[in-house]
């Protein structure tokens, strides 16, 4: 562990290539006291793929896609988690370690997919498709969840449908990304019934974009997150999720690549592949970069902001999320 601020400089090595020198002193002071407050509360951080480098790669201990931040949360043993992500993250680890106290920095670091869907919403679709399995993207509240079959994650979606399908589903209602659903329909053949929600970062790339910048960049490996278009993603040579994605960069290490996604992520995969270009259009996620050291090291010194969960949606929410984790 870190103790010291000559330690805490040594730091610097993880993210040389790609935090400036003259802007890594501003970040020292909050990562060494960050790094004293979890021992002295006994706390984890876990962060999503898409926070900024010095978060990722110099005070959090679990970093990963959604779905291994979910499974990784079941078994912290700490008093205390950190969710340097959003909101939906972080009651994602509370429904499946209720015991712990779980922070997230800032409340209003939310989603524009969670934000597309209500719980009543969850119920008129039953009513219209009675029957039909409903697979609720883990990117909503425990209130919609709770009104699901079970959830999915990007780098489990392809999988949950067919599993869906060999029970014998002719149909499965895929929510509330409309192009999530529309990209794994298209994988799989399978009949999916979708939402309207879309990834305020995602949909704005274009499948022009995308040829463009192959254009301007021959050879160039391009992979895409699935909450991007279909005309996107089929431009793309690889559509997974932010793991995939990083899975895919150190299995193959292609020569040039992009990564059709939020910005951070580039950034904390070039950190292991200095052989690899990194070419860089990114859209921003608002509510990721709520997220920052100033405000993890406030949530640990004040043990803020709690995410608790209403006890009438905590059981069905977990169940939700826990057959998912089983499959
Ligand atoms: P994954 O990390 O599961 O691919 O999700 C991306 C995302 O947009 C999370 O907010
Ligand atoms: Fe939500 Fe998109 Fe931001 Fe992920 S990147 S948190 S899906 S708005």
């Amino acid at each position: 562990m870190l103790d010291s601020i000559e330690n805490v400089s040594s730091l610097y090595d993880r993210v040389k290539r790609v935090i400036p020198p003259m802007e890594w002193p501003a970040f020292e002071g909050d990562i060494e006291a960050i790094l004293r407050l979890k021992r002295e509360r006994n706390a984890v951080i876990l962060a999503h793929n898409y926070q900024t480098p010095e978060i990722f790669h110099c005070v959090s201990d679990i970093v990963g896609d959604s779905l291994k931040l979910a499974r990784e949360a079941q078994f912290v043993d700490a008093d205390v988690i950190v969710l340097a992500g959003v909101h939906f993250m972080a009651e994602t680890a509370k429904l499946l370690n209720p015991s712990k106290t779980v922070l997230i920095p800032d409340m209003a670091a939310g989603c524009s997919l969670a934000d597309s869907i209500t719980a009543a919403d969850v119920r008129l679709m039953r009513e219209r498709y009675p029957g039909v399995p409903v697979v609720t993207y883990v990117n909503t509240s425990a209130a919609v969840k709770a009104e699901s079959d079970l959830c999915c994650t990007s780098g489990n979606a392809r999988k949950i449908v067919e599993r869906l399908v060999q029970e014998g589903h002719e149909r499965v209602m895929m929510i509330p990304d409309e192009y999530l659903a529309q990209n794994i329909a298209n994988e799989t053949g399978v009949n999916i019934i979708t939402w309207a929600g879309h990834c305020e970062v995602h949909e704005r790339f274009t499948p022009e974009q995308i040829r463009e910048l192959r254009a301007e960049n021959p050879g160039i490996v391009v992979l895409a997150h699935p909450e991007c278009p279909p005309d996107v993603v089929a431009e793309a040579d690889y559509a997974g999720s932010t793991a995939g994605m990083s899975d895919y960069v150190a299995q193959n290490k292609p020569g040039r690549v992009v990564l059709i996604t939020e910005c951070s992520m580039s950034d904390n995969v070039a950190v292991h592949h200095p052989d690899v270009e990194f070419v860089r259009p990114c859209n921003l996620c608002p509510h990721m970069k709520r997220v920052t050291l100033a405000n993890i090291r406030h949530s640990l010194e004040t043990m803020t902001h709690e995410v608790t969960i209403d006890a009438s949606v905590a059981d069905r929410a977990r169940q939700a999320v826990e057959r998912m984790l089983a499959i």
